[in-house]
């Protein structure tokens, strides 16, 4: 439910019903010119029957013809692919409980000082505005940065979400930054916590 709420204060919700009862759902978010489909679910006793599609269909008019992404998972391709979504990258979710790990030199804890440096950093990497998604992660966790010559270069942030802490995104300029900041993360997890981390080949993402 807590995940639902986070979703939703950042966008709009869309429930497919019958006889009153919800049977299926979804959440749409804004980030400035795109759009973002996410939690799309139907009750497992009524898929196969077009509701996935409605939603969806439905998302796409609400977006007004701007670019809408998602993140999939091989449950939602085929419906995806069928509606017009392409493939842009394949994003691995690794969950379980990390074993105590050493933190990496050069990363740090930051404050709300450096929000706007790192909401620049992230809409030079993704190439969309999230500062609402990153200013609700700071209400349920903390952001991490590297640092060049007192420049923010990289982050990434621990925040709690669905079984336990996520960790992403995270946004370096090359693949060592990405691992040191995960590291860094992982060893300040709460003893024998549940963690789990979306990686990509551009970085991490929140999904
Ligand atoms: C994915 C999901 C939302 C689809 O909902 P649905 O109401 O069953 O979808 P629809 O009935 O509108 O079907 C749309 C198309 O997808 C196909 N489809 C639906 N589920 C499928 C599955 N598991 N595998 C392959 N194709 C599937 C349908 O056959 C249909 O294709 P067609 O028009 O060519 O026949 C539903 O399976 C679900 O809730 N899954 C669990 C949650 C999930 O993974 N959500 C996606 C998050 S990205």
């Amino acid at each position: 439910m807590d995940d639902w709420a986070t979703i939703l204060s950042l966008g709009s919700g869309y429930v497919a019903l019958m006889d009153g009862q919800v049977v299926g759902a979804m959440c749409m978010t804004s980030f400035g010119e795109v759009a973002a489909t996410s939690l799309l679910i139907v009750d497992d006793k009524m898929r196969g029957r077009g509701l996935g599609d409605n939603l969806m269909n439905l998302a796409l008019e609400v977006s007004g013809g701007r670019e809408c992404r998602l993140i999939s998972t091989t449950a939602g391709l085929h419906l995806y692919r069928k509606l017009g979504f392409r493939e842009i990258e394949t994003i691995h979710a690794h969950q379980g409980t990390v074993s105590p790990i050493q933190a990496a030199d050069g990363i740090e804890w930051t404050t709300r000082d450096d929000f706007n440096q790192i909401c620049d950093i992230d809409r030079s990497a993704t190439g969309i505005e999230r500062r609402t998604l990153m200013s609700a992660l700071w209400e349920t966790g903390r952001y991490a940065v590297i640092r060049d010559s007192g420049q923010i270069v990289g982050y990434s942030a621990l925040f709690w979400y669905g079984r336990g802490e996520n960790a992403g995104p995270v946004i370096g300029r090359n693949t060592d930054e990405a691992r040191r900041l995960l590291s860094f993360l992982f060893s300040h997890l709460l003893a024998h916590s549940f963690a789990s981390t979306s990686v990509s080949r551009r970085g991490s993402q929140i999904g």
